[in-house]
């Protein structure tokens, strides 16, 4: 059977029984600023049949990023499957590595099942007291970038104060979490709500938090650190990477993680205003791609996981049920909607295979 298109709305068509078919997202269009459910297309065809050498797999659990959006202006290819971070189950398997009922971690997501090769795939270890989910947030890569980011770009050394935007996200806030434990000084965090600041001083570990639409990032960052940073971990760019460069002291570093203020613009980018501030103050600014660090991983499971199992550590997550619901989690992240890691769960997810979430 040929994949058939819905109606070109990102709505749930419906189904016959999940076990026999299977749903694809494609994209359908490109975005001119801020993408809708009109991009999107949720595609039904049979349920794919594993070749020798791979397996099929039942995905669980998907991660949907800001990446996605900037890959929506050229990389995802329209009218073809996209791609992303998830967790299933192999179903039924082909290969004597792929074992079935054993959880995968692969890339071949926004679709309910994946046919992959044992290289497509990583099996994740479980650890007591760890859902599944976190695999995509604390324990995946977005507590890997906040790990890296933290380590190796930032060096971060006990008592420096740091400034982390975007800082309620997923990486924000396993940010805010492992700097707490890594001795960070002074944590001033920016988020969009007044509820998502209440959760970052109250349970993630930051000093002070501003809200970055309530006034000029400048002003507002001066305020929440009248003694200066030490570090910047910059989710966002534009206007906090300049008012960040501004409240940096000397011999001070900024770690370039991403741009999420830029990325449904549809003007000029943001054109920083005080970059001789770079060269007076000795500054450092470094970017990295977390998919160079892959090494860093069991490190990442070393130093997160005991906490996570004594409790020092909580989980923050938003899961979205179902994956009729993935194009809106998507959406709404990119719109702020999210606490926390943005995780979409399937139905039934809860009970696989000891998913424990
Ligand atoms: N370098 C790497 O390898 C790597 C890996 C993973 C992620 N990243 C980057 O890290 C950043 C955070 O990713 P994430 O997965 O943790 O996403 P996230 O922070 O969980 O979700 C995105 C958040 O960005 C904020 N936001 C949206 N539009 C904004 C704007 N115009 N200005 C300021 N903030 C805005 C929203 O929160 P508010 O309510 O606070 O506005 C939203 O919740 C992104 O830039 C992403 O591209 C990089």
């Amino acid at each position: 059977m040929s994949p058939t298109p819905s109606s070109g709305s990102a709505f749930l068509p419906t189904v016959a029984a999940m076990t026999e078919t299977a749903l694809t997202v494609h994209q359908t269009a490109r975005p001119h600023g801020f993408p809708t459910p009109g991009h999107f297309a949720f595609v039904e065809s049979a349920l794919p049949v594993p070749g020798p050498g791979t397996a099929l797999v039942e995905n669980l659990y998907w991660s949907v990023d800001p990446y996605h959006r900037e890959m929506m202006d050229a990389d995802f290819a329209l009218h073809a499957p996209l791609e992303g971070r998830t967790l299933g189950r192999v179903v039924d398997s082909r290969d004597p590595a792929l074992r079935e009922g054993e959880i995968v971690l692969h890339r071949l997501g926004w679709r309910t099942h994946a046919v992959v090769t044992p290289e497509q795939t990583r099996v994740i270890p479980r650890f007591d007291g760890a859902p599944l989910s976190a695999h995509l947030s604390i324990l995946g890569g977005t507590g890997l970038t906040a790990y890296v980011g933290l380590t190796r770009i930032a060096e971060l050394r006990e008592g420096q104060d740091l400034f982390v935007s975007a800082a309620a996200g997923g990486v924000g806030t396993a940010t805010g979490r492992l700097a707490r434990l890594m001795g960070a000084g002074r944590l001033v965090g920016s988020t969009g709500s007044a509820a998502k600041a209440a959760h970052l001083t109250g349970q993630v570990g930051y000093d002070e938090v501003f809200d970055h639409r309530s006034g000029p990032s400048a002003e507002l960052l001066a305020r929440a650190a009248p003694d200066g940073i030490d570090l910047y971990m910059d989710n966002v760019g534009g206007e906090q990477l300049e008012a960040a460069i501004s409240s940096l002291r000397p011999y001070g570093r900024i770690v370039r993680i991403g741009t999420i203020s830029q990325y449904n613009s549809t003007g000029t980018p943001y054109a920083l205003r005080n970059l001789p501030d770079i060269v007076e103050k000795s500054l450092r600014m470094e970017g990295f791609l977390v998919s160079d660090y892959r090494d860093v991983q069991d490190e990442l499971y070393a130093f997160v996981v005991p906490h996570l199992q004594s409790g020092r550590i909580g989980l923050d997550e938003t899961v979205v049920d179902g994956f009729g619901g993935i194009v809106d989690a998507f959406l709404g992240m990119l719109r702020g909607e999210n606490q926390g890691k943005i995780i979409v769960r399937a139905a039934g997810a809860a009970g696989a295979a000891g998913a424990g979430a």
